[in-house]
């Protein structure tokens, strides 16, 4: 689905999103969403804020699970993912605070392989995701699953790929400053979401783009994984859509 800016773009995403939730709310079920970080998902979150103050969408019954977040990284780091997300998103909207499920980037090595198995049960436990938005990073890789990652991988502990840590090094003032892991859910984790949105904005997300939907389905290029979801839609601007 091609937009003619992000503006446009975001627009879309967030309505549907707002109609999962009014759906869902109807039939008095949770609506639970797979939710990311990063400069692209911003203007969806203004939007989604923007239904909620101007029009009263409610997030009462909304239960989210991010993608991921640095490891090791403490919540009220400027850095961290739970920050981001307070900031852009949970801060602003009625949405409960045990509703929401961001990687726990405090923990120690030894409790981390548990968490992140917990973290998949209580993604199964509420009934999976019903919509799953992706970003994608210049390696292909959505969440943080770096090149390499299998089809069937589920949430874990990664170690950050250079290319992405070179994308982050602005951000940390600097390469040497940047987590060397992550936490991440998996690809199988985000496939078994019952719909998937990816997007991606600017010149810089097209070469990236082409090889994710008309190249070969490959662990080097994880968002090619998507290929294979029944649900799942792409959803550019006309700069990251260039080169199709
Ligand atoms: C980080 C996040 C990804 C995100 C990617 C792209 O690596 N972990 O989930 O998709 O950045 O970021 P941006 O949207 O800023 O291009």
């Amino acid at each position: 689905r091609i937009y003619e800016d992000s503006n446009k773009a975001s627009y879309y995403l967030a309505k549907r999103i707002a109609l999962l939730i009014q759906e869902k709310t109807k039939k008095g079920q949770p609506a639970v969403l797979g939710l990311p970080t990063g400069s692209s998902p911003i203007k969806v979150y203004e939007n989604l804020v923007h239904f909620h103050k101007d029009q009263g969408l409610s997030f009462r019954n909304v239960v989210t699970f991010n993608l991921d977040e640095y490891y090791p990284m403490v919540p009220d780091s400027i850095h961290s993912y739970v920050r981001f997300m307070n900031e852009h998103l949970f801060d602003h909207i009625d949405i409960a605070r045990e509703s929401i499920h961001i990687p726990d980037g405090t923990l120690t090595k030894e409790q981390v392989q548990k968490y992140c198995r917990t973290y998949e049960q209580k993604i199964e436990k509420i009934g999976g995701i019903d919509i799953q938005l992706l970003g994608i990073g210049r390696t292909g890789h959505v969440g943080f699953n770096e090149p390499g990652s299998s089809i069937n991988s589920r949430t874990r502990l990664i170690r950050l790929d250079k290319v992405t840590i070179l994308d982050a090094a602005s951000d940390f003032f600097g390469e040497e400053n940047v987590p060397a892991r992550a936490i991440t859910m998996g690809v199988g984790t985000i496939l078994s979401a019952k719909k998937i949105y990816l997007m991606a904005w600017g010149e810089g997300k097209a070469a990236i783009i082409k090889q994710t939907v008309e190249g070969p389905v490959t662990e080097s290029i994880p968002a090619t994984f998507l290929q294979q979801h029944s649900n799942c839609e792409i959803v550019l601007d006309q700069a990251a859509a260039s080169q199709l």
